[in-house]
């Protein structure tokens, strides 16, 4: 049960989760995927629970459950309305928000969509009507347990009823976009996004077609640029989660009272800075896939409670005393040594056994050259599109990237080749010409195999490109910014802008 909060605190935290739900539905994801986020997030800031979509089939004519938080496949497909039925049929027929302050009470509610055993319990049912130009397409409804103020059900339904208008521009976005997709999508066409031939790539995407659709916990190993966020990605859209959240955890960028936080969530006031509750990603990720990247990563102290999480034993919030159990398909990723940290004390002996159930080992690039010719052509033909040119390769420039050693692994030559496209200025990528540019490639002169060579420095990014090319035209032009500008091709406007983006100053102002 949530304590009351106070008017202005209520209003702050509100305005905290449209903006939070703003920014997820901005995200352009699977529209069941971002609800899905939507209703997690009203679960764990307003303790609104079993927040359920429904739209309305126009095949049908029906209200089917669209995404609910916390409810199994089997029920959420059992979840059918017809419209005017029920509490959720009659607050679509009315077009008009629907508060419901003691279920056990009201003789219209529907026991059959559901789990909700009443049992002595007061819960209050709201539900909005989701509405697209006057024409309403769905209802939202939430619960909120444990005989709450009227007044507070009812700025709760106002809320809803704002959420209710951004949940429709995502529905409005769907049903524009709905007629040009294929009428079911090959779920197997996610792995045509990953490039190789090579006999151990081709292994590995048969391990992948057979484990994605169970739960096994997969752990990725490679050298970083290798693939393993891309395939993680991959294996959730082959498996039956694919239409709920991909939950992604950098576990290495986060200091550690961050880290646990971002995974388990906090209670207002768990720590400084904590001003209001947050929930961790293995409650945003429910129903759907997280994925625990650079894994090894994780500080000691965290390693126990993420083995007690990844047994299924559940976890607190920080300073929180419910225990959470959410239901996540996990995979992780490390680039990091495990077994030799598990020797050294560093890494959880039984967390690596817990993680470790399908070990998969991507190569290096430099030890499956077969692949390197699709990716250059799968990365031209990318890039050609991205950049608006028509840009190919001699077979010698091909073998001679062939050759390299590729440090960075497909990032490397994925970035090499963006930037080739972008610099050059001729029709045929040649070896001359790739000589031409090393400099700005980061490829060393000669990038045939140099066993001795120093590892070439990590390559730089368009960004950086961008801003080296600004300053050498305001340096050239002695900071005549219309003059640079027309160097470069560019609007005085457009330089103006760059300008202001990288931060550039002439030499004198600048100390
Ligand atoms: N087989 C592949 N086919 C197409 N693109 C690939 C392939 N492997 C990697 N890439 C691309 O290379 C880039 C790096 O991949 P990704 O981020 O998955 O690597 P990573 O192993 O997670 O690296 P790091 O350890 O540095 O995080 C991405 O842009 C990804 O799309
Ligand atoms: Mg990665």
């Amino acid at each position: 049960m949530s304590p009351t909060l106070r008017t202005d605190e209520r209003h702050a935290e509100e305005l905290a989760i449209l903006y939070e739900i703003s920014k997820t539905l901005a995200t352009g994801r699977e529209m069941a995927s971002m609800i899905t986020h939507v209703l997690a997030v009203l679960h764990a800031r307003l303790h609104l629970d079993h927040g359920t979509l429904v739209l309305l089939d126009p095949q049908t004519n029906e209200l089917a459950i669209e995404v609910a938080h916390g409810l199994t496949e089997e029920e959420r497909t059992r979840g059918r309305f017809r419209i005017g039925e029920g509490v959720t049929g009659a607050v679509f027929k009315e077009g008009k928000p629907l508060l419901i302050p003691d279920l056990s009470r009201e003789p219209r509610f529907l026991h059959r969509s559901i789990r909700r055993n009443l049992s002595g319990r007061t819960v209050a049912l709201l539900a909005v009507p989701v509405r697209l130009h006057e024409e309403t397409v769905g209802v939202l409804s939430v619960d909120r347990e444990g005989g709450v103020a009227q007044g507070e059900l009812e700025r709760d339904l106002q809320f809803l009823s704002v959420v209710a208008t951004l949940i429709a521009q995502v529905v409005r976005v769907r049903k524009v976009l709905t007629p040009a997709l294929p009428a079911a999508p090959n779920p197997q066409d996610a792995l045509s996004g990953v490039i190789g031939e090579s006999l151990v790539m081709e292994q590995l995407f048969d391990v992948i077609r057979r484990v994605s659709s169970s739960r096994t916990i997969l752990l990725l190993r490679g050298e970083s640029g290798t693939g393993k966020e891309l395939l993680a990605r991959t294996i959730h859209a082959l498996s039956p989660r694919r239409d709920r959240a991909f939950v992604a955890v950098h576990c290495a960028a986060l200091p550690e009272t961050l880290l646990e936080s971002e995974l388990f969530g906090h209670e207002r006031g768990a720590f400084t800075g904590a001003v209001a509750r947050r929930p961790g990603r293995f409650e945003l990720a429910e129903g759907g896939t997280l994925f625990l990247d650079e894994v090894g990563d994780i500080p000691l102290s965290i390693q126990a409670k993420l083995l007690r999480a990844v047994q299924g034993l559940g976890f607190e919030r920080l300073g929180g005393q419910r225990t959470l159990k959410t239901d996540v398909r996990l995979l992780a990723a490390t680039h990091r040594p495990l077994e030799e940290m598990v020797r050294r004390g560093a890494f959880r002996e039984d967390l690596y056994y817990r993680l470790n159930v399908v070990p998969v080992m991507i190569p290096p690039l430099r030890e499956r050259t077969e692949d390197i010719p699709l990716l250059v052509d799968y990365f031209l033909a990318t890039f050609n599109r991205e950049h608006g040119k028509a840009v190919t390769i001699s077979p010698s420039a091909l073998t001679l990237l062939t050759d390299y050693h590729w440090p960075g692994n497909v990032r490397e030559l994925e970035h090499c080749l963006e930037r080739l496209v972008l610099l050059t200025t001729q029709p045929v990528i040649t070896p001359e010409e790739i000589d031409a540019l090393a400099h700005l490639l980061d490829l060393p002169k000669e990038p045939a195999k140099r066993a001795a060579a120093p590892p070439p420095s990590l390559p730089r990014s368009v960004q950086e490109l961008e801003r080296a090319e600004v300053v050498a035209a305001l340096e050239r032009t002695g900071w005549v910014k219309a003059r640079a500008a027309k160097r470069l091709g560019l609007t005085p406007r457009q330089l103006g802008y760059r300008v202001k983006k990288y931060g550039l100053r002439p030499p004198e102002e600048g100390e």
